[in-house]
């Protein structure tokens, strides 16, 4: 039987791109999506993909949501948490609002997202857990005090869930994409961009597919061994 895919923010981005490579693996996938339900409605009709709607900040949403998705659609064995968010600000104006929210929805949403999928996994002897951090949580990025912290949070998260779910045939990776052509680079002022893309050796943005195939890969059975990893993919911008 297939194996079930959950990739939260999976109907835009970088996580649309995973969605799509994941069913052309022959996986069941859902979908999350935060608020955009014309975008999550179009991405259902063109691609086949289930779409669900919650909040990853909230643990109670996501466990009801989980709970639908593993009836509707089957049990989860593969989490892409890639749901993300950005409030970009020099810390001197960063706000504790603008802290919290990208606090509460890129960090403590892979923990809602992970820990409610934990317990099945682990009775099922598999599961894959694969985190979409950041080059900005390797490196730090002016203006991204918030985004930076919960993006070298994943690190610490997928380091210690590998050492607890490799006897339960679980493992957990994080991808750290560099600078991907999504509409929250685009969003970036483009004197900005540019400055950005002149320091990537590849001399130019990555493309979410790029992404997505690294995904395929850490999802299938020929990874098992890899597990507590950080795989970067970002032209050359950064090497850890
Ligand atoms: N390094 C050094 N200095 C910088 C800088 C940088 N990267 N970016 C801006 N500055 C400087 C500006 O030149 C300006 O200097 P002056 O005051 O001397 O002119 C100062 O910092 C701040 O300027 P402002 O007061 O005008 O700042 P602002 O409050 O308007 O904020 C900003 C502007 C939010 C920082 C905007 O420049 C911005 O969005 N920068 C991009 C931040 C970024 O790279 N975000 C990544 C988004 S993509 C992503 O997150 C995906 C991923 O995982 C890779």
């Amino acid at each position: 039987m297939a194996r079930t895919a959950l990739v939260t923010g999976g109907s835009r981005g970088i996580g649309a791109a995973i969605s799509k490579a994941l069913k052309a693996e022959g996986y069941n996938v859902a979908a999350t999506y935060a608020g955009n339900d014309e975008a999550a409605a179009k991405f259902t009709e063109e691609t086949g993909i289930a779409t669900y709607k919650w909040n990853v900040a909230d643990y109670d949403e996501s466990k009801a949501g989980i709970e639908k998705v593993e009836a509707e659609v089957g049990p989860i064995d593969i989490v892409v948490a890639n749901a993300g968010i950005t409030r970009d600000a020099p810390f001197h104006k960063m706000t504790p609002e603008q802290w919290h929210q990208v606090i509460d929805t890129n960090l403590t949403g892979v923990f809602n997202t992970v820990h409610p999928v934990w317990p099945g996994m682990r009775e099922r002897k598999f599961g894959r857990i694969i985190v979409i951090s950041s080059i900005n949580g390797q490196k730090g990025q002016f203006a991204q005090v918030n985004y930076a912290a919960t993006k070298a949070g994943d690190l610490g998260i997928v380091k210690s869930l590998a050492q607890e779910g490799a006897r339960a045939g679980i493992t957990a990776n994080a991808i750290c994409p560099g600078y991907i052509a999504t509409e929250m680079v685009m969003a970036v002022p483009e004197k900005v961009r540019d400055s950005i893309v002149a320091q990537i050796p590849a001399g130019r943005l990555g493309e979410p597919e790029e992404i997505a195939r690294c995904v395929a890969f850490l999802a299938s059975d020929d990874s098992q061994f890899i597990n507590g990893s950080t795989i970067s993919a970002n032209g050359a911008q950064f090497f850890v």
